[in-house]
């Protein structure tokens, strides 16, 4: 059960979006450049006169069905005014001197998207503290059902809320970065059909939905019978795969045990262990390819991404990037920088291999793994025999939608763009 710091609630729920509409002084007009509006709490906002006319959502300037902006920014003149500013009981009312055009802003609007002073951390509702766990999660691991999740969509919220590493604080509880899935019928359809419940699934030089086996299908460790380390998948994409969903069909030997390790915890393991290998990781840009198909040769755009990556407003950590049998040639570091990057390096392999940090689970045909691959890093023991393997990759952006039109209201999701 997660805590909330009292005053994040009383942002959340809405208390300081008021105003004593009874006080006209309450809002007022500046200079004819800005308009200022009093909160309850004495705190004072500032909004320029020009940007409130650019973001009045009448229905002649935006359009509430498609949530596109309609005015036409450029025919507002620069030098626009408010004629006059009137307090209702739910908003301000604003004429302005151009073409007696009339806004309305709610409070709770405004209150939410002041930036003079910023009232409420924009990124607030999803750039929450994360738990991460180890390998104790081993005792209590988070499952769905298959008829749960696709009978109806609390089940599918239920699901999504397992994977989920960033939230809304007002339901965060379960914070894991991956679920498991139980009773999914054991065929390539059923897992497919579990797959698009989230989203359409997304293709990649491998294909959409994959089915495969050790036999070395495409140019990659992943279709060999090696063991391998913990990595994230795809860090030679510009925007690496959201969700990596894994189920095992058949397998007639021994081994191939599934290991996966939470990155944000070991990303906050190695920062209090180590800050400056942190800031090295959280800085140094790793290269990155996929070019084991003849037809193949990709790399990023930028060409480098750190191995952590983070917000540039919250600074929280965002996504870990790490896969080092994909990294391509480190020739772009100063002189000074190869021994504090090895050095680094060596610091996260470190923890990423504490005995601590590794989930060893074991593979089984009707239970599907699914986790979210901006996080949770994932690898394998040697096998032997065959094994038949199928899955899918989804991309971040469209799960993220789908979970956050599940559990949030259509008005807050709105208010909040
Ligand atoms: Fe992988
Ligand atoms: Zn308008």
């Amino acid at each position: 059960m997660y805590h909330f710091h009292t005053s994040v609630f009383q942002e959340l729920s809405g208390n300081k979006a008021q105003v004593d509409i009874k006080d006209k002084s309450s809002a007022s007009v500046v200079d004819s450049s800005k308009v200022h509006l009093r909160w309850l709490d004495g705190t004072t906002s500032r909004f320029h006169s020009f940007w409130l006319r650019d973001h009045c959502h009448c229905p002649e300037c935006y359009h509430s069905v498609t949530k596109q902006r309609l005015v036409n920014t450029f025919k507002i003149p620069r030098d626009i005014k408010p004629k006059t500013v009137t307090l209702t009981s739910t908003g301000l009312d604003i004429t302005w001197d151009h073409e007696d055009h009339k806004s309305h802003y709610p409070y709770t609007w405004l209150n939410k998207h002041s930036y003079d002073p910023k009232i409420t951390d924009p990124y607030l509702p999803e750039g929450t503290p994360k738990i991460t766990w180890d390998n104790s999660i081993a005792s209590n691991l988070p499952e769905v059902t298959y008829k749960a999740v696709m009978e109806s969509d609390k089940g599918l919220a239920e699901w999504l809320n397992n994977i989920v590493s960033l939230r809304r604080l007002a339901i965060n509880e379960h914070v894991y970065g991956f679920s498991f899935v139980s009773g999914v019928p054991v065929t390539t359809e059923a897992t497919e059909e579990l797959a698009k419940r989230i989203s359409f699934i997304r293709e990649t030089h491998y294909g959409g939905f994959w089915d495969f086996t050790s036999d070395l299908g495409h140019g990659d460790t992943a279709y060999t019978d090696l063991a391998l380390g913990a990595h994230t998948d795809t860090t030679y994409f510009t925007d690496p795969v959201g969700l990596q969903m894994f189920h095992l069909l058949h397998h007639d030997g021994e081994g191939g045990h599934n290991l996966m390790v939470d990155g944000f915890q070991c990303a906050k393991i190695l920062k209090e262990r180590h800050p400056s290998s942190y800031k090295t990781l959280s800085e140094i840009g790793i290269p990155a390819h996929s070019a084991g198909d003849l037809s193949t040769h990709i790399i990023p755009s930028p060409r480098r991404n750190p191995i952590l990556n983070h917000d540039p407003v919250t600074r929280d950590l965002v996504q870990v990037r790490f896969n080092n049998d994909d990294r391509s040639t480190m020739d772009h570091l100063e002189p000074e920088q190869i021994d504090a990057f090895y050095n680094a390096l060596f610091d996260w392999n470190k923890v990423l291999t504490d005995e601590k940090n590794l989930l060893w689970t074991k593979f089984q045909p009707g239970r599907v793994l699914i986790f979210d691959n901006w996080r949770c890093l994932h690898g394998r023991s040697a096998f032997t025999g065959k094994r038949r393997m199928c899955g899918a990759y989804t991309n971040w952006d469209d799960y993220r939608s789908r979970w956050r039109t599940l559990n949030t209201s259509a008005e807050q999701l709105a208010e909040d763009l």
